[in-house]
């Protein structure tokens, strides 16, 4: 394969809005992207990032030392958690301000990369909180730079204009949408992958999987995200196995940490639908529940739903998994089967069950999906009619 031809070492510049850096060693980067900050006039910068794998990866040595060799000014804000909260980001947004932050830089997977760029719409916008954001009381137009360190090979959040951030009190878990959000410098390096837990590592290549199945099934899917979404799960279902079995192994977490990259920009083009419209009030209410887990266990009945509304795109994409797919509409069960036995393959043999859902929650996660702010936009993308009665299956048969 021409995969094995490609210098995984030599770093190569991949534009989407976003300058992102790919390769084993594109850390590295982080010197002239602080040279070029300092050049722009940010004397200040404010770190995001979570309690420990900025330091565990490596990446924090490269970027402290990067910061004081340009002379930029860092406070550290070490305290992002997995679906972060609107509190947390309006406590980095106090400190930012005060600080005086120009900029921010996150370290870490979907969590600390998104609840830094929410930071940066509020340090533009210091009359507003988080809840502004996602309860979408005005439209941010301006954010302060974001810098993008990708810890995870999966959320594509390091080169797209989407942020998730989580609303407590209500089990929101929006999703908001800007191009200010677009981080201007990611770096996707591989090495700094190589220590992901084996379920980290599963939830997250299975989150870029549904990235793609969304963006190329969604009723503004076009022929890029169907392009990318069969390239996604072509690698994802080479190399995924490869890296769960010695996740060590470089070149695998290259191609998918590129896979994850490229399902990034698919989505950031055809959207979502109806497994992260369906995941996020999952995590919302529960938020021990991992966004790629939940997305892995209702992706089977997703694909019951949509099926006979896209086989063909549906037996494409997947045709490196399932090549017995011919993509007509009679084939429903063996497309929902054959996903459904490649996940349990990889890992997931869970239902909404094992995740602490009862049947006695269904009016609950059915409600939340068509009340929490942004959903209503991906349910619209839906290749079927998403009613409560479609919804409500989907739950019903994950479990
Ligand atoms: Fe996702």
């Amino acid at each position: 394969m021409w995969e094995d031809e490609i210098n995984i070492n030599e770093v190569k510049e991949i534009r989407s809005k976003t300058t992102v850096y790919l390769g084993v060693g594109a850390i590295k980067k982080i010197y002239d992207i602080a040279e070029n900050l300092k050049k722009s006039g940010i004397n200040k910068v404010i770190v995001m990032t979570g309690k420990g794998a900025y330091k565990k990866t490596g990446a924090w040595d490269y970027v402290e030392d990067a910061l004081k060799k340009s002379n930029i000014d860092y406070l550290l804000y070490n305290k992002v958690t997995p679906n972060p909260t609107v509190d947390e980001v309006d406590d980095a947004a106090k400190l930012g301000r005060e600080f005086g932050a120009q900029a921010v830089i996150g370290i870490g997977g979907g969590s600390p990369i998104d609840a830094s760029k929410s930071t940066a719409i509020l340090l533009s916008y210091t009359d507003k909180t988080a809840r502004d954001i996602y309860e979408f009381t005005f439209t941010p137009e301006k954010a302060a730079p974001i810098v993008a360190i990708n810890l995870t090979h999966g959320t594509g959040t390091e080169a797209d204009r989407f942020a998730v951030v989580t609303i407590p009190e209500k089990g929101f878990k929006p999703a908001a949408a800007y191009d200010c959000l677009y981080p201007i410098y990611a770096i996707d390096d591989p090495q700094l992958m190589v220590g992901l837990p084996r379920n980290q590592t599963l939830y997250v290549s299975v989150d870029a999987v549904n990235h793609v199945f969304e963006a190329a099934t969604s009723k503004v899917r076009s022929p890029y995200t169907v392009l990318l979404a069969k390239e996604t799960i072509r690698l994802v279902s080479k190399y995924l196995p490869i890296v769960l079995e010695n996740p060590q192994d470089l070149k695998a977490r290259y191609y998918l940490t590129y896979a994850s990259l490229i399902a990034g920009i698919a989505f950031d083009n055809g959207l979502l639908h109806f497994t992260h419209a369906l995941e996020h009030p999952l995590s919302g209410v529960n938020p021990k529940v991992i966004h790629g887990h939940g997305l892995g266990i209702l992706l089977p009945s997703v694909i019951k739903v949509v099926y006979p509304a896209v086989p063909e795109v549906v037996a494409d994409i997947f045709s490196d998994v399932l090549p017995e797919l011919k993509g007509t509409k009679d084939e429903t069960d063996k497309a929902v089967n054959g996903v459904r036995n490649w996940l349990n393959d990889l890992g997931i043999k869970e239902g909404l069950r094992d995740l602490g859902f009862t049947k006695a929650d269904l009016d609950k996660i059915t409600e939340l999906v068509f009340t929490t702010p942004s959903l209503d936009l991906l349910l619209s993308m839906a290749p079927v009619d998403a009613t409560k009665e479609v919804v409500k299956e989907i739950y019903t048969n994950a479990f």
